[in-house]
């Protein structure tokens, strides 16, 4: 018969078990490939001493291939509860020591348990996927596994905040689960997601392609928009995984954390005044705005390399956090073309979801004309952002600092569709369309039986631009609230936060809207 203390001792014997995943040569190889373990990661991204395991005794049922004789406690995944600055988390950890990580009927079934906890008590779901995808073993079982947390992704989807972290080759299924979430962060040089790897796609299509050039975090941040962020190691990924969760509520029900700061919330910034050029199509880098307004110049971009025309991200106002979508008059002169559309109407619904305030800074010529443009869908991808904007409640600011043409101008967040407080700078310039198309287009018939063509031309356009490139017949309507001076910005929209913290709004009752995707 084995004693109280025998029973301890065969209990602590176990954990050692399950903390050695798929085995000491495995643990050496994942580092010889510069990767962390599954508890490693959790170690880097909890906060010390929090981490609260589940179900570390789990094993695979599986049978056949000669799997009954390989189990390994855990079954290739460490899951559990934490604190991320003292918040509550759950979190799943796969681990590539075992069988690739992949996705087993076990497996699948501790992720659902953690997932289905964070949402009955409304607390973030943070994902380290590290998974060659189903386990091929097991069949159908492990694809209906993943069909579970997929589900579970969905639900929980609008809820409670869903960060994925991409920390090795995820193939299969292990990026779909990732693309539901609202946010996922990759590590350079070291992970992967793709559907099908290289083999298969040389197989399928002759292509010859590597897995950096198909799936890696530079191909993902840049070429396909699938992943928002990415680090040059996993601590670096980790931290920012946890810089993002400041900015975000535990829950559809709460506020983001609100953080002091000793940024004056009066500050005003001269340089400001003078950072839009005087010929309307002469560049600027709208993050020298940003900077220059938010608190502690602390702006957290997401995306930055993928639809560079549309700057996207999270910062704060007085301590409080906003999310800010901005024209980038540096990249295509601020266009909205597809990839800007999707980049920005995901990210408005990310806030919306959240009781993240919006804040819009406008200066964008127009939607990017082109056949590529119109047979890839503009119109489709251009309303994805119109309804995101037109559909969201939660307090929204709009700064137009100079083009607001066309129905770009009706996008973003204009007041039409429930922008709550709309402000032009006074190099705001609100019209149909910039002065060159009108030109040619109104004065077409005085153009052409002109005497001296290029002298009417520039008349006419002089004569356009005085009508229309400044602010104030929006103003005249009420379109825009307030024609303000750009140093001002910064106190005029803290003030504006300020009136609406109190802000009510619905929508119509319906099962579910019916976005353009
Ligand atoms: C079982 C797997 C596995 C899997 C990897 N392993 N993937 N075991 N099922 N899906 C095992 C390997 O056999 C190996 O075991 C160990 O994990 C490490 O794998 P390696 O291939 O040595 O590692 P690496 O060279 O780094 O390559 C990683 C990889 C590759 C790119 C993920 O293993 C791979 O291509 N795996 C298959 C990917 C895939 O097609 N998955 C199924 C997708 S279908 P040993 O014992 O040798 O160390 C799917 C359906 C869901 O997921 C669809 C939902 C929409």
């Amino acid at each position: 018969m084995t004693t109280g203390g025998g029973q301890v001792e065969r209990l602590l014997r176990m954990r050692a078990e399950a903390r050695l995943g798929g085995g000491q040569d495995r643990i050496d190889q994942q580092h010889e490939r510069g990767k962390l373990t599954a508890r490693e990661r959790l170690e880097l991204l909890l906060d010390t001493g929090s981490f609260v395991e589940f179900d570390a005794f789990v094993t695979h049922r599986a049978t056949d291939f000669g799997l009954e004789s390989q189990q390994y406690l855990g079954d290739g995944v460490v899951t559990g509860h934490g604190t991320i600055d003292g918040r509550l988390v759950f979190v799943f950890s796969q681990d590539f020591t075992v069988f690739g990580g992949s996705l087993s009927e076990t497996h699948a079934a501790k992720i659902c348990k953690v997932m289905d906890l964070a949402m009955q008590v409304g607390a973030p779901i943070l994902g380290l996927n590290d998974s060659g995808g189903a386990r091929i073993q097991e069949g159908v079982v492990s694809l209906g596994g993943y069909a579970d947390i997929f589900l579970r992704n969905t639900l929980a989807s609008g809820v409670v905040p869903q960060i994925s972290l991409v920390m090795g080759p995820c193939a299969g299924g292990a990026v779909y689960s990732p693309a539901i979430t609202d946010v996922t962060i990759m590590v350079q040089g070291t992970s992967y997601m793709f559907v099908t790897g290289p083999d298969v796609v040389r197989a399928v299509t002759h292509e010859e392609v590597d897995r950096e050039r198909l799936g890696g975090a530079a191909t993902h941040t840049s070429v396909s928009g699938v992943a928002h962020l990415a680090a040059p190691d996993e601590a670096q990924a980790i931290a920012l995984a946890r810089r993002l969760l400041s900015h975000l509520p535990q829950n559809n029900l709460s506020d983001p954390p609100r953080v002091e700061t000793s940024d004056d919330p009066a500050r005003m910034d001269a340089a400001l005044d003078s950072i839009v050029p005087d010929t309307p199509s002469q560049p600027y880098d709208m993050h020298d705005v940003i900077v220059r307004i938010v608190d502690d110049a602390d702006f957290l971009e997401l995306q930055p390399a993928w639809a560079a025309n549309v700057i996207i991200g999270f910062c704060r106002f007085a301590g409080r956090s906003v999310g800010i979508v901005a024209q980038q008059p540096a990249v295509l002169a601020g266009a909205l073309d597809i990839d800007a559309s999707d980049k920005a109407a995901r990210f408005v619904r990310t806030c919306d979801a959240f009781n993240v305030p919006l804040l819009t800074l406008v200066d964008v010529p127009g939607f990017l004309p082109g056949v590529a443009q119109e047979h890839g869908g503009i119109i489709r991808h251009g309303a994805k952002l119109l309804y995101a904007y037109a559909e969201a409640t939660v307090p929204k600011i709009t700064v137009i600092t100079r083009k607001a043409y066309g129905g770009a101008y009706d996008v973003m967040s204009s007041k039409h569709i429930r922008g709550d407080v709309n402000l032009a700078w006074p190099t705001a310039r609100i019209a149909v369309m910039g002065v060159e198309g009108a030109v040619n287009i109104i004065f077409r018939e005085r153009l052409r039986s002109a005497e001296d063509p290029e002298t009417e031309r520039g008349r006419l356009a002089d004569e356009y631009e005085e009508q229309f490139a400044h602010p104030y017949i929006a103003a005249a309507r009420g379109y825009v609230d307030d024609v303000i001076v750009p140093s001002e910005t910064r106190p005029r929209v803290i003030g504006a936060l300020h009136m609406l913290e109190g802000k009510r709004q619905g929508n119509p009752r319906k099962k579910h809207g019916n976005i353009p995707l």
